[in-house]
């Protein structure tokens, strides 16, 4: 495959699977057969490496001073100084692998000053760029097919970042009028963004999740969403899965499920749809 695809998984709240999301679609893209980095700008609480069962083992290497660089560190003003210091090692080490196939660059306690720090640098582009340079100049040559972020349920300086770095946007959510009115608010924003920095941010996957086809509402939320983003509605949606839920507490995903339940095995037919859509919608070559 040629260049890296990009896309942040956003939306302007937590809770709607944000971080299931990306941890599931990278897990399908991984089957499907292509190398995935997913990178967690999500908060320091490390949600995504939970995810993957690997936050304790990073904790330590924070604990012991060992993560740095870290994923804070790469928007740094002295970044390049730093890399130029470290040579190769420099974005290795920010790199963690899974048992699941993807890559990970975990989340850190330095993320939390992050939108501050990003908020005193008084270039608007500079302020907001500053992680599109860093995946051109330091992850691209890697060589992955795939990078998903994981972005704070917020808007702000961090979000904006990966926003504009992915420039593809990947948004989960759950079937209810105060989620359709969120997912309004999310296109206004990226049409707001589009319009003050002359970038075009496309919504690149809704995907309805936890939903529960039991209750009448659901199934007209759905049509509701699918006439709402005709180009951007996933194939198929998420089902409500307590099994999702309880590979997440045991730090995997559905995929990695010996016996998965039913809703399980749907769901991970979902994302693996999800999965190939996407790569469609970002422009990359089709794998095998
Ligand atoms: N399809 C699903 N079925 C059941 N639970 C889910 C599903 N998707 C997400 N969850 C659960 O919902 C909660 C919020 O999901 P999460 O991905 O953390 O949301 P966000 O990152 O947007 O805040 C988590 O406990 C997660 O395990
Ligand atoms: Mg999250």
């Amino acid at each position: 495959m040629g260049d890296t695809l990009r896309a942040a998984a956003f939306l302007d709240k937590g809770g709607t699977g944000k971080t299931t999301t990306v941890a599931h679609l990278g897990v399908a893209l991984d089957e499907l057969g292509y190398d995935v980095l997913v990178f967690d700008l999500a908060g320091k609480q490390g949600d995504l490496a939970k995810h993957f069962g690997v936050w304790e083992r990073y904790q330590e290497r924070i604990e012991d001073d060992e993560a740095w660089p870290n994923v804070s560190t790469v928007f740094d003003d002295a970044w390049d100084t730093i890399a130029g210091k470290l040579g190769d090692d420099a974005v290795v080490d920010l790199v963690v692998p899974t048992e699941e196939g993807p890559d990970l660059v975990p989340a850190h306690p330095g993320l939390d000053t992050l939108d501050s720090e990003l908020g005193n640098i008084d270039d608007t582009r500079e302020r907001y760029s500053r992680l599109e340079r860093f995946l051109d100049e330091y992850v691209d040559p890697l060589g992955y097919d795939v990078i998903l972020i994981d972005l704070p349920g917020m808007t702000n300086n961090v979000s904006y970042n990966g926003l504009w770095a992915a420039r593809h946007v990947i948004t989960p959510v759950e079937m209810g009028p105060f989620e359709a009115e969120q997912a309004d608010a999310l296109r206004r924003d990226l049409a707001k963004i589009a319009e003050n920095f002359a970038v075009d941010i496309d919504l690149a996957l809704v995907l309805p999740n936890k939903v529960d086809t039991r209750t009448k509402l659901a199934e007209e939320y759905l049509s509701a969403f699918t006439d709402e983003y005709p180009d951007a509605i996933a194939p198929e949606y998420v089902p409500y899965s307590q099994d999702i839920r309880n590979a997440a507490e045991n730090g995997e995903t559905a995929f990695a499920l010996a016996e998965p339940s039913t809703t399980a095995r749907r769901a991970r037919e979902a994302y693996l749809d999800a999965a190939e859509t996407l790569v469609e919608r970002l422009g990359g070559e089709h794998h095998g």
